[in-house]
């Protein structure tokens, strides 16, 4: 039994023997898990080396933006819209507006023919977003059309205009928007754009760096396709219109646009509320301009396609 015993003993220390050998080589082997593992070490490691490059672009200082424009060197484009009301004004002044809203550093001067500022005008300003003055000034009892007159009776817009032109020049009467004048010393240039005709953006462009007074051609006036400015070597010899073809000026309102600082330079300078018919633009240009020193847009006045457009039958 004794001897029996120890057998068992001797068996079982045999055996612990053998496995532990066997453990003990085991661990030298590389096992089946390292793969993985080292898989994953890997993915850490292109991780932290990703976080490092990320964390460095972080530090480094932000690059100088390309170039800025700098809207505020631009000579401010002062519109000045005289209007009055009828059926179609909202129509006319909310398309208006949206023309003018693509053109940056320009001022809308609008002008109403009333006695007060009306709700439509205020509000339509109001909701336009863009930097506006708003006047009012009524057209004189006796300077009034009458029922069936037609338009150049007496020319409309007059007033408004001048109304315009008076506030330019720091005689106040807004009621509403900008109330201040242009500060001494604004480059900015000056247009007449009625609420009834179609302007093309680059219209404004051509005009911005006028330094006296552009002028370029206008579509669908005065019965032809255009009118406008005859140009040799650069130099506005002569008009192409098929009206009165001897006034001083024979352009349209809507072909010209006066440099601000010459319109302060010459405070007398307005229109004439008696200029005979189609003469109102003369009435204003021969204060300020020779008509040889007219400067000429829109490719030497070629380019009719970046001009403005009258339509037929305009009343003002
Ligand atoms: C206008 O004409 C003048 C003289 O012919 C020329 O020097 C100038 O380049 C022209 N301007 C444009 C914009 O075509």
């Amino acid at each position: 039994m004794k001897l029996k015993l120890k057998n068992v003993f001797l068996a079982y220390f045999l055996v612990s023997i053998a496995g532990l050998l066997y453990a003990l080589v085991q661990l030298g082997q590389p096992c089946d898990c390292l793969p993985p593992l080292r898989a994953a070490a890997e993915q850490l490691r292109q991780k932290d080396l990703r976080i490092s490059q990320l964390q460095a672009e972080l530090r480094r200082p932000p690059p100088a933006p390309a170039q800025p424009p700098e809207p505020e060197a631009l000579p401010t484009i002062y519109v000045v819209t005289p209007t009055y009301a009828r059926l179609v004004q909202k129509a006319e002044l909310v398309r208006l507006s949206q023309t003018l809203s693509l053109v940056p550093r320009l001022h809308w001067l609008l002008v109403e023919d009333a006695e007060s500022p009306t709700p439509l005008v205020s509000g339509l300003l109001a909701a336009s977003g863009l930097l506006f003055t708003h006047l009012v000034v009524l057209t004189p009892k006796a300077q009034r059309l009458r029922e069936g007159e037609p338009g150049w009776v007496h020319p409309r817009g007059v007033e408004q205009r001048n109304k315009a032109l008076d506030w330019l020049r720091g005689r106040g009467g807004a009621v509403g928007g900008e109330k201040d004048p242009p500060p001494p010393g604004t480059q900015g240039v000056v247009y007449f754009a009625d609420d009834d005709n179609t302007y093309s953006r680059e219209l404004f462009e051509e005009m911005r760096w006028t330094r006296g007074v552009s002028v370029w051609p206008v579509g669908l006036v005065g019965g032809l396709r255009f009118e406008g400015p005859q140009v040799q070597d650069g130099r506005v010899v002569g008009f192409h219109t098929a009206w009165e073809p001897n006034r001083p000026f024979p352009v349209d309102m809507a072909g010209f646009a006066v440099a601000l600082p010459l319109l302060l330079a010459k405070p007398n300078a307005q229109f004439d509320s008696t200029a005979p018919r189609g003469h109102l633009e003369s009435s204003l240009l021969s204060h300020l301009v020779d008509p040889k020193d007219l400067e000429p847009r829109a490719a030497n006045c070629t380019r009719t396609e970046s001009c403005s457009v009258a339509q037929a039958g305009v009343q003002w």
